[in-house]
């Protein structure tokens, strides 16, 4: 297993091209299956999630391979239609080759994905959703299993927005028999973005990038071509890098248009920022001020940042709130702050943060993804040495994160450790 060892103190200062968004991908990859043939996914981030989706892909009978940043996708040879716990377990990002299999194939047997490290995670909607559009859905070992001779279109309400329940619906809605309608659908950048590749597949998709999506189904489907948008949480998080160490950061091959929420808290905080067509740059002169946040769903601020918003509060003079309206308990990554040193309480789904105080270099670990990136911050202005543990959290999402870190001045290193 590796570890992040982290001297902090240093002002970060330089560039960084930021990568296709790893959720971009994730909905991207099991559109393919939708329509037999050839696929070029470019921009596609070099991850753990990535390689956990193509392995998922490979195991349906796809042939997938990514050279650089582009992904090749071959799905004329769909043999299997099971997406077993192995790769569930792992992602639940899995969970979104449920709709394009029974949609296309008319089965899909597709592991329950289970808790996460943050708590529960229902997937209550997907189901109940793929149930409207006439899937028979029956729960057998730990799987879900759907079958249909040919999906009808219908009206669904989501009763909470989710990014994957919409993703599912689109991608089941683009082959069924029919006008599907969907409302409170998600708007999030790569739900709009998955809309756009089905559209370019063949799909007959209205409303995209309103919460209200129609769909006519069509008979066929055809593989095209796509470029994977910026990964706005990984933007995000250089962001707060620049942030949290008085830095100076110019980020490219982004989109600003899909980070209003958290550029403008990062204003309040003090940072000057300035906005282009695919670059953002920004500086921060002194200490952040103490600004709270409110984690909802898009275009509000992400709940995928909440946890790095925490560690740069802890930079912050005087007192902040961090709520997740998400995810209540997504808060894994307070406990391990206070192992450096911070002072942060979580009461019901609020963290608080009393900012200031000085931090000093431990052993911490990574509960999950996010969790992990708000450790790095945290250490990147903590005194002395942090050791961040199970860095393979980390490495689902954040492509050559140390590289690019040490690029724009980190003292970082990946060390393979014994520890787990
Ligand atoms: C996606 C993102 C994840 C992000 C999250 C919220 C991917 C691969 N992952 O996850 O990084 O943190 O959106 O922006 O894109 N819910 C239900 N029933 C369901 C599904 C969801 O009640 O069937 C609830 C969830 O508990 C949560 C809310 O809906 O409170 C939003 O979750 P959702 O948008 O579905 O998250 P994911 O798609 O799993």
């Amino acid at each position: 297993m590796d570890k992040f060892v982290i001297q902090g103190g240093n002002r970060l200062v330089g560039r960084v091209k930021i990568s296709g968004a790893k959720n971009g991908s994730l909905a991207l990859m099991p559109a393919t299956l939708l329509a037999p043939g050839t696929y070029h996914l470019k921009n596609t981030p070099n991850l753990r999630d990535v390689w956990t989706m193509s392995r998922l892909m490979t195991s349906l009978g796809a042939f997938c391979e990514l050279n650089g940043n582009e992904l090749l996708v071959d799905t004329t040879n769909i043999t299997s239609f099971e997406a077993p716990y192995e790769h569930v377990k792992k992602m639940r990002a899995s969970f979104y080759v449920l709709g394009p299999l029974v949609s296309r194939y008319g089965y899909a047997k597709v592991s329950m994905p289970g808790g996460c490290a943050w708590g529960p995670r229902p997937v209550d909607l997907h189901l109940k959703g793929l149930e409207k559009l006439g899937a028979e859905i029956s729960l057998e070992s730990g799987y879900v299993i759907a079958k249909a001779e040919r999906l009808i279109g219908n009206r669904f309400h989501f009763d909470v927005s989710s990014v994957g329940a919409t993703g599912n619906l689109l991608m089941a809605a683009a082959l069924a028999k029919g006008t599907t309608l969907l409302t409170n659908a998600a708007t999030e950048p790569e739900i709009t973005a998955l809309a756009r590749f089905l559209v370019k597949m063949g799909a007959k998709i209205d409303g995209i990038g309103t919460p209200q999506l129609e769909i006519e189904g069509v008979d066929t489907l055809h593989p095209a071509d796509e470029i994977t948008i910026p990964d706005r949480i990984e933007t995000a998080t250089y962001l707060i890098a620049a942030a949290i160490t008085g830095g100076k950061l110019e980020l490219e091959n982004t989109n600003p248009y899909h980070l209003t929420a958290v550029i403008a808290k990062l204003e309040e905080a003090g940072c000057e920022i300035d906005v282009n067509a695919d670059k953002i740059s920004i500086e921060m002169n002194g200490k952040p001020k103490p600004v709270d946040i409110t984690a909802t769903i898009y275009p509000g601020f992400p709940t995928d940042v909440q946890s790095q918003w925490t560690a740069l509060m802890l930079a912050a003079e005087g007192t902040s709130k961090i709520t997740d309206n998400i995810y209540p308990d997504r808060f894994k990554h307070v406990p391990e702050l206070i192992r450096l040193g911070a002072n942060v309480e979580v009461v019901d789904n609020s963290a608080i943060v009393i900012g200031g105080r000085k931090l000093s270099g431990a052993t911490v670990m990574a509960s999950d993804l996010r969790a992990g990136a708000s450790l790095v911050l945290a250490a990147l202005i903590a005194e002395g040495t942090t050791e961040v543990l199970r860095v393979y959290h980390i490495d689902r999402g954040y492509e050559n994160f140390e590289q690019r870190l040490q690029s724009i001045g980190a003292n970082i290193k990946r060390v393979k450790t014994d520890l787990i």
